[in-house]
């Protein structure tokens, strides 16, 4: 494996953080101006653990503040036209485009991504924006035929009021982006409650966000409250004044957050943890297939909910696969992602570097032979960089079962692809699957009711980096909620439907007689 040679880099995180008007002592909450309250909490880069700010979480007045500047921009944004509402999310945008470079740096700094990962997703934050622009003149209700002569029959979509929305730090930026651009679009302000891991990007998009929205005369239509999950995430999943709360992280927190919202008739929109597998047949083209492989397994250092974590090839090919992707994995540059040509960055926290190695050791007594990888780095600017790591497995052990947030990954041989099929459904989690094939029929089968059970199905693509425009999550214990495009926005609006009689009589629908 190639270890960077640390040069210094021309990036510093100060520069950075001035390009985007954050100061070294910052708030963490915004309702319709910052607050100074709440406990300052330390924020050090994965990179190389260097401060880079201090932030003051949200105390218990902030919040309520928050909530009620949000209720009170909800009175006055679902009269707003929603293709002027679509307005603010164009100039947002725009306003994105202009500061992507600062932005994409600041991802990196305090998540640890490489800078071109960090692009795309600022990227994606102005694509779902653009999306959410032209959706601000689609929101269609149908229209039904009644049974009733001079009757007629339609359903139209209604603003919900203040969404929550809770997001990871794996995607700081973009997953926020997914569900604000719509939910404002819909008519709804948003509240913002990012990962405690991830508060200074959200400081920096939520800043431009408020700054357009303000130029609207609608200063709280985009709120942040930061602090743990315990304190501010509990608080936004019982509290009945928010009708939406859209979650993204573990299984384990989507339960509690679920259960907490569905207590009180609450809607939630979950997209929780994956466990994604990719099938390869002997029939596939297998340099495009491991191109494929090495970035959704490798990249982001392993930590996207789309990350390919299980690999079933078929056997007749398995071996010399294997040893394709060992070699891939021998050439990647690990280090400062900020550094150009480094793929691999370090992981979140030292949590998360443990975690890999409990993994591996457990992966190791199931029987599970390393065939690249394994290790921390101890030559890296933090102790928190691991080597991608590929471990062939005899069969589905207990590890292979849980979703390891690192660059892991399992291979296994199959007979065939429904021996493919059968192990990628056989985990609890349903968020994204792929097969390599030349095969029509193999993609097919595949894809078909029978295939795989996952949310997301790709062929000859890895399960990882998809486009907004379709509807991105997945079943069983990934939660069951759909985001971003095709039409997720319905999660964020109510649905009436009305029936209107034109006629001067009061025909009763199933031909009831109430006379
Ligand atoms: C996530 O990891 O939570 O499909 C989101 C992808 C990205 C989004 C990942 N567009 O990998």
């Amino acid at each position: 494996m190639h270890k960077n040679n640390q040069k210094p880099s021309e990036f510093r995180p100060e520069k950075t953080l001035k390009a985007l008007e954050i100061s070294e002592e910052t708030s963490g909450t915004f309702s319709d101006r910052w607050s100074q309250a709440g406990i300052k909490t330390p924020i050090h880069s994965p990179i190389d653990t260097q401060l880079l700010a201090s932030v003051s979480f949200s105390s218990d007045a902030d919040y309520e503040n928050v909530i009620q500047k949000s209720l009170t921009c909800f009175a006055e944004l679902r009269r707003v036209p929603a293709p002027k509402r679509g307005e603010i999310i164009r100039e947002f945008g725009n306003a994105v485009r202009e500061k992507k470079q600062e932005l994409a740096e600041l991802i990196s700094w305090e998540m640890g991504k490489i800078l071109p990962e960090a692009l795309g997703e600022v990227q994606e934050v102005i694509d779902i924006a653009d999306f959410a622009v032209g959706l601000s003149r689609q929101l269609y209700g149908l229209s039904m035929h009644s049974e009733r002569p001079s009757h007629r029959m339609y359903e139209q979509w209604h603003p919900l009021g203040p969404c929550a929305v809770i997001t990871a730090f794996n995607f700081p930026m973009a997953v926020w982006a997914w569900n604000s651009c719509l939910a404002v679009v819909c008519g709804n302000p948003v509240i913002w409650k990012p990962s405690e891991l991830t508060p200074l990007t959200a400081i920096a998009l939520n800043s431009i966000a408020a700054r357009i929205a303000a130029a609207h005369q609608l200063p709280s239509l985009f709120t942040l409250l930061t602090g743990t999950g315990a304190e501010i995430g509990v608080k936004l999943a019982e509290d009945a004044r928010i009708p939406l709360v859209s979650a993204t992280g573990s299984t384990a927190m989507g339960r509690d957050v679920g259960t907490r919202v569905a207590k009180r008739f609450g809607r939630s929109l979950l997209e929780l943890g994956g466990n994604n597998a990719v099938i390869v047949l002997d029939d596939a083209d297998l340099d495009l297939s491991a191109r494929a492989i090495v970035f959704g397994a490798a990249g982001t250092a392993g930590q996207r909910c789309t990350t390919i974590r299980r690999l079933f090839v078929q056997k007749s090919v398995a071996g010399d696969f294997s040893e394709r992707i060992a070699r891939a994995y021998k050439q990647l540059k690990i280090g400062n992602p900020l550094e150009a040509g480094t793929l691999i960055g370090p992981l979140i926290h030292q949590r998360a570097v443990q975690a890999f190695s409990q993994a591996i050791g457990e992966a190791k007594s199931g029987g599970a032979e390393i065939l690249v990888g394994g290790k921390q780095l101890d030559n890296l600017p933090s102790s928190n960089y691991v080597e991608p790591t590929l471990l062939r497995v005899p069969k589905t052990l207990e590890i292979m079962k849980r979703e390891t947030f690192a660059p892991i990954l399992y291979v296994q041989e199959i007979a065939s692809l429904e021996e493919g099929i059968q192990l990628n459904n056989a985990v609890s989690q349903g968020l994204s699957s792929a097969v390599f094939t030349r095969s029509l029929k193999s993609a097919e089968n595949f894809l078909a009711a029978t295939g795989s059970d996952c949310g997301i199905a790709n062929v000859n693509i890895g399960t990882s980096g998809a486009e907004i425009g379709g509807a991105f999550g997945g079943e069983k214990e990934t939660g069951g909620g759909r985001e971003a495009g095709s039409d997720s926005w319905k999660a964020y609006m109510r649905r009436q439907t009305t029936t209107i009689n034109w006629g001067d009589s009061l025909p009763l629908a199933q031909g009831v007689r109430f006379e």
